[in-house]
């Protein structure tokens, strides 16, 4: 190529799974019926009434325009009646909201609005990957954090406190935990508020996995004096089977929503009205809905759990949310070459946990989103590969 990209693209590599989905549509086009196991991409629709109001209002005519860079109105404030209802959270629908694009463009926002060259952030291990490569590409500096299972995939803040962390300006923090299923008490969000207000560190929880596998439904805005601190990502794409409408949003202080909205109104411009409406549909869901969708995690869950034993993996049994996170067994030299071979053998592809960061490396995660026949598909298929 005869013109150089920028410097930033440097930085940063091409998404594990956008790879590893292109060598997977190779093995299916010649022939292999890959069972994919990586992903989390919920294959259950979304509620009935979602997808009636879609089309309804997909068929008028004044709907098609440009929309607001906040969102609609009725949108903020199904958002808000959804925090105070599940999360015991109010937040001002005028301006401690704002509709996203999906949570994943959140934490792009959030760091070009928050991180100057040269800033730290604080990113677990592991972690959601995105957290990285977005402060790679804003010039922050990465500070991970070690999440380990002898300390239950929590923050050890005592350790952190040891360390100059006067750099520091964002904290990331995923609660429930993506890729462990770790639940967060509400006394360590305690102590992350505590810690975010003396250190002046923007505390940013991503919450997109509330209602999976849990009806302990929690936020870190819950927590006194959070909001002079603190935001919060969520999302419809798990808990409402809604991943490819790209419907999130967040929330915080009016006064740190103004800034990110700065960044992203000079990015997007705003969301298909038909898709808000049907969101706010979704949102008002009855708790049962819930309930009904995890039913049928529950049963993949029990299979997900007996491949895990098939496979000498540990699982705590306790982890919620879309996945099941197992620990190798020593016997195994390496996840990446672990997994390579599940999927050339036995064309199934389960994640290794070391896109996840260095404390992911000797764990496997493998996702809920597929029917039980295919999980017993997959099960029969690593029975014959082990022998
Ligand atoms: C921890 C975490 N945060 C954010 C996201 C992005 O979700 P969304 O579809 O809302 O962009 C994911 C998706 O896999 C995730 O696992």
């Amino acid at each position: 190529m005869i013109i150089n990209p920028a410097d930033r693209t440097k930085t940063v590599q091409e998404y594990y799974f956008s790879t590893k989905l292109a060598q997977i549509e190779r093995m299916r086009r010649d022939g292999a019926d890959v069972i994919n196991l990586g992903i989390g991409s919920p294959d259950q629709p979304p509620s009935e009434n979602t997808i009636a109001r879609l089309s309804s209002e997909a068929m008028k005519p004044s709907v098609h325009g440009y929309q607001s860079y906040t969102g609609a109105p009725v949108l903020r404030k199904a958002f808000s009646d959804w925090y105070r209802k599940y999360f015991r959270v109010e937040l001002n629908p005028d301006n401690e909201i704002l509709p996203l694009l999906g949570s994943k463009e959140g934490i792009m926002h959030i760091s070009m609005a928050f991180i100057n060259a040269g800033d730290e952030v604080l990113i677990p291990d592991p972690g959601y990957p995105t957290y990285s490569s977005v402060t790679n590409l804003v010039g922050g500096i990465i500070r991970t954090y070690d999440l380990t299972e002898i300390n239950g995939w929590m923050p050890d803040l005592e350790a952190l406190e040891k360390t100059d962390l006067s750099k520091v300006k964002i904290m990331w923090v995923n609660y429930p935990n993506m890729p462990t299923g770790a639940h967060a008490s509400i006394e360590l969000f305690e102590k992350l508020v505590a810690f975010a207000q003396k250190h002046k560190v923007l505390l940013c929880n991503d919450n997109p996995y509330s209602f999976i596998l849990s009806d302990e439904y929690r936020s870190i805005l819950e927590i006194d004096g959070a909001r002079e601190v603190a935001l919060e990502l969520n999302s419809l794409s798990k808990s409402h089977n809604m991943a490819g409408w790209r419907v999130g949003m967040v929330a915080g202080k009016s006064e740190y929503i103004k800034e990110i909205l700065k960044v992203k109104s000079n990015m997007d411009s705003g969301m298909f009205l038909p898709m808000q409406l049907a969101a706010v549909e979704a949102l008002n869901n009855p708790e049962s809905w819930y309930t009904t969708v995890n039913q049928v995690y529950v049963k993949r869950r029990k299979i997900v759990e007996d491949i895990m034993q098939l496979l000498n993996c540990k699982i705590d049994k306790s982890q919620t949310g879309l996945f099941v996170w197992g620990g190798l067994p020593q016997n195994v030299e390496s996840c990446e070459s672990y997994v390579e071979e599940i999927l050339n053998k036995a064309h199934v592809f389960l994640t290794p946990g070391f896109i996840f960061g260095k404390n992911g490396d000797r764990y496997i995660r493998i996702s809920l989103c597929a029917t039980e026949e295919r999980l017993l598909e997959a099960k029969a298929r690593l029975e014959k590969m082990k022998g």
